[in-house]
């Protein structure tokens, strides 16, 4: 089965053997998003509904496809974004990520919901950290975050804003998906059709939110579901000035994720935030949101000299990547891109799809004729 990972050449290859591996509940955790999955649709098919318009005899031998952002220098313009629960993907989790972020020099995100801890990963990952942070109700579980992180030298941080309560996602309450999964009658033979999952599951180290923990008994020891758990431990009271207090407090780069509106990004400089993440979250929250892709023009028009601009969700491909670029993101980044080869193969389905983005971006920067992405603008794509 782990031959497979060499066949898969693209994101679909690898969603086609997650979900042959994972038990249906938590491939659908993966998969799934709100409501009617509108948006979630719509964040790839943006990409799709316009063009790149390359130039040649332009000399590319050499590519550059490094860029800067929230300080960090990363060897390709497509981070990792934060995603929770890696090790009920693959039992090796967020060290696995991380280690294959490792090797192709770019930006790992950890989310609260992460099931290694913050000091394990500083110790075992040395490639730039983001520690995604969701604010709880209980406030001293929020410092302790942040402190760990600071303690752990993390290199930044990024404030989720769209999680103010949970989606909707019906997948989950059809298929009954709670964190850690709960053995109910329709999802047990799910389990049992998996054994080399299940098998996993129970010989390695227990499943555990190891930022969480100490804190709360939801997530680990009490079975919830991601529903449940936004809507009764995410403090709803969170506002700007909340935000700016944990930017200060931070005192590092620090990024808002889920921004989406001209207003909102200005409201991010003003609190002195070093990026925004546009981001819908995948189509797991607000069905009927604009996609990404499609609002970057307008946020960069009014902001991409004041902030770095990352582009985030729906991203499949490296003429995507190009395509984000070519508007003003500073980068992109992406979950299920890596979420399904992790589950295909742990740390070597990482490093295969990373493989094969890196191979897309450096192709498709060559057929576009530039060396560098800085060369990329708008006069490089046409809507149609
Ligand atoms: C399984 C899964 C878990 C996620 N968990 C988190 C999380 O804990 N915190 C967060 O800010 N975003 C989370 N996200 C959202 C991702 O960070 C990112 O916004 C989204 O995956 C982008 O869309 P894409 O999967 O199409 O690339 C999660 C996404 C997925 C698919």
């Amino acid at each position: 089965m782990f031959d497979n990972i060499k066949n898969c050449y693209n994101t679909k290859d690898f969603r086609k053997l997650a979900k042959k591996i994972l038990p249906g509940p938590i491939f659908h955790y993966i998969d799934g998003a709100a409501d009617d999955e509108v948006t979630y649709r719509r964040n790839t098919e943006a990409y799709e509904q316009c063009d790149l318009v390359p130039n040649v005899l332009t000399g590319v031998e050499n590519i550059d496809m490094s860029t800067t952002v929230m300080g960090q220098k990363l060897e390709m313009p497509f981070f990792l974004s934060p995603t929770a629960l890696q090790r009920l993907f693959h039992h090796d989790g967020e060290i696995a990520v991380g280690k294959a972020a490792e090797k192709f020099g770019t930006m790992f995100g950890i989310s609260s919901l992460g099931t290694v801890s913050i000091e394990e990963i500083a110790k075992k990952i040395t490639t730039p950290k983001l520690f995604q942070l969701y604010v709880h109700k209980d406030k001293g579980l929020n410092k302790s975050m942040i402190d760990r992180c600071k303690e752990a030298k993390f290199d930044a941080m990024a404030l989720t804003v769209d999680t103010i309560v949970g989606g909707n996602r019906e997948r989950d309450l059809y298929t009954g998906f709670t964190s850690p999964p709960r053995l109910t009658l329709s999802s047990l033979f799910s389990f049992a059709m998996h054994l080399r999952w299940t098998f996993n599951y129970l010989t390695h180290s227990k499943f555990e939110l190891s930022q969480l923990k100490d804190y709360l008994q939801e997530g680990t020891n009490i079975s919830v579901s991601v529903g449940e758990y936004f809507t009764t431990l995410i403090d709803q009271s969170m506002d700007w000035k909340a935000a700016e207090e944990i930017n200060k407090y931070w005192g590092k780069a620090f990024a808002l994720k889920g921004i989406m509106s001209v207003e909102d990004a200005k409201k991010a400089i003003d609190i002195g935030a070093t990026a925004i993440i546009l981001s819908n979250h995948g189509g797991r929250q607000l069905d009927g949101s604009r996609s990404p892709f499609d609002q970057l023009s307008e946020i960069v028009d009014a902001v991409g000299d004041k902030i770095d601009i990352i582009c985030e969700g729906g991203i499949r491909r490296g003429t995507h990547v190009l395509k984000a670029l070519s508007l003003g993101a500073k980068a992109c980044s992406g979950g299920r891109l890596y979420l399904y080869a992790l589950a295909a193969g742990g740390q070597k389905g990482v490093e295969k799809a990373l493989t094969n983005l890196h191979s897309e971006i450096e192709r498709d920067m060559k057929l576009m004729g530039v060396t560098k992405i800085s060369q990329l603008n708008s006069e490089n794509i046409r809507f149609r």
